[in-house]
């Protein structure tokens, strides 16, 4: 496994050019089952999830081109309808291929996911709103078998929870229902507009992505598209807290300010500059910053996907700050990591209280997630001297070329592969 070796203390400046939005890439791929034309998407970022979704949708029977490093050209037919536990296992988001599976074919059998280990990340949502759609599901062997005997409809789905899975599975879905979905307190990230476009391009009739209230009236069949993928927020995030614990100053290329606003506004309150500029998102921090109080929400608020970076920034920043964690239980893994840098962090239920220290000191650590990994490379950047990150793999599904990105802008990093 490979291991990322990092030697703090450098100020980071330069530019770092944001890849696709993974996380939009995923649904993306997974949209071309609803077509019967290919699908070309451009942006793909070149990532450990991408290549396990792409292996989904070859085992399911379609065929993925590369047509250049970050293009793929998706299309064919779909020749199985079981997405085996070998490859859901490694990555939660391939339970979305259920209800296109059932809306092109009529059944499918979904082994029952599991992912990061963050919390107990229940699918129920996503399988009731697909009952609700004529559906019928049973739980057999660690599977999800689902058919429809009677073709699937549209439906009134209220979400209990502005679910971003749960919306894009069910938005997906209803293009092909028979009908008009709507889909009430959905989940409104910049994501889940981006792929209702390309669903759209695909001949979709959607409307409302975006906002808590979606419609979706269903169509006889989808075709092919040409999509680009929007920016990753979270990558740009992620390069915004390495200039902010650096006090540095990094033009995060591509990056849309107005999908970033949440950190943005705490970056600011903490004392970063933060300006939107022709190129992207400019970040530059000078001097200690302050500490902060922010709690996780679904868009727009603060990302539970930015929660651990900001926490690496603020084990530096003056004074104390509350990070409270209100979309998954249990996210606080990277804490005792920190700790082993000297952070000092105490965890109370969903609140995690920092005290901001002169200095981390670089210590051997372990990623435990996707996005813990990236806060021990932040704090690893920001420590007295070397810090060693090992399980890489975890950051691996979610940035691509990292030591490149960061040392680009002064980092001392290096991959070191076993
Ligand atoms: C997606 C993102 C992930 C991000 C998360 C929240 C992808 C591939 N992953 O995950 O990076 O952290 O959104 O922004 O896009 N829940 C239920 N029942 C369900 C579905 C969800 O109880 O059927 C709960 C979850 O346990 C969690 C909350 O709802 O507490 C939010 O989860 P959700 O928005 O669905 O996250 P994901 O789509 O899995």
């Amino acid at each position: 496994m490979d291991r990322i070796e990092i030697t703090g203390g450098e100020r980071l400046a330069g530019t770092i050019q944001i890849g696709g939005a993974k996380n939009a890439a995923l649904k993306m791929m997974v949209a071309a089952l609803l077509g019967d034309e290919r699908l070309v998407l451009h942006n793909v970022p070149r990532l450990a999830d991408v290549a396990t979704m792409r292996k989904l949708i070859e085992q399911l029977g379609l065929t993925v081109e590369a047509l250049a490093p970050h293009t793929l050209s998706i299309g064919g037919a779909i020749t199985s309808v079981v997405a085996p536990y070998d490859i859901v296992s490694q990555m939660r988001a391939s339970i979305l291929v259920l209800g296109p599976l059932l809306a092109r074919q009529g059944e499918a059998k979904v082994s029952l996911p599991g992912g990061c280990a963050i919390g107990t990340r229940p699918v129920d949502f996503h399988l009731k709103g697909l009952e609700q759609m004529g559906a019928v599901i049973e739980l057999e062997a660690g599977y999800i078998a689902a058919t429809a005997p009677r073709g699937l409809q549209g439906a009134e789905i209220l979400l209990p929870f502005p679910s971003v899975g749960a919306t894009e599975h069910l938005m997906m879905t209803a293009t092909l229902a028979r009908g008009t979905t709507v889909i009430a307190n959905a989940a409104m990230e910049p994501e889940i507009a981006d792929q209702a476009l390309c669903l759209n391009a695909m001949g979709a009739r959607i409307s409302g992505a975006g906002t808590s209230r979606i419609v979706i009236e269903g169509v006889g069949r989808l075709g092919g598209a040409t999509h680009t993928v929007l920016p990753d927020r979270i990558e740009a995030g992620t390069y915004a807290c390495a200039a902010a614990i650096t006090g540095g100053d990094i033009l995060l290329g591509g990056a849309k300010a107005v999908h970033l606003k949440a950190l943005l506004q705490v970056l600011s309150e903490a004392g970063a500059e933060c300006s939107e500029e022709a190129g992207g998102v400019r970040v530059r921090a000078r001097g200690k910053l302050q500490g902060v109080d922010v709690k996780t929400e679904p868009y727009p608020g603060f990302a539970t996907d930015m929660q651990a970076q900001l926490m690496a920034v603020m084990c530096v920043a003056d004074g104390a700050s509350m990070l409270t964690e209100n979309v998954f239980e249990n996210r606080f893994m990277h804490v005792p990591e920190l700790s082993r840098m000297g952070a000092r962090i105490v965890v109370h239920g969903a609140s995690a209280i920092v005290r901001g220290v002169r200095e981390l000191s670089g210590a051997p650590v372990m990623a435990t997630d996707l996005r813990a990994s990236s806060s021990l490379i932040l704090a690893a950047l920001a420590a007295k001297g070397k810090s060693v990150v090992s399980r890489v793999y975890h950051l691996d599904r979610g940035y691509e070329a990292v030591e490149r990105k960061l040392s680009a802008c002064g980092a001392r990093i290096a991959r070191v592969k076993e």
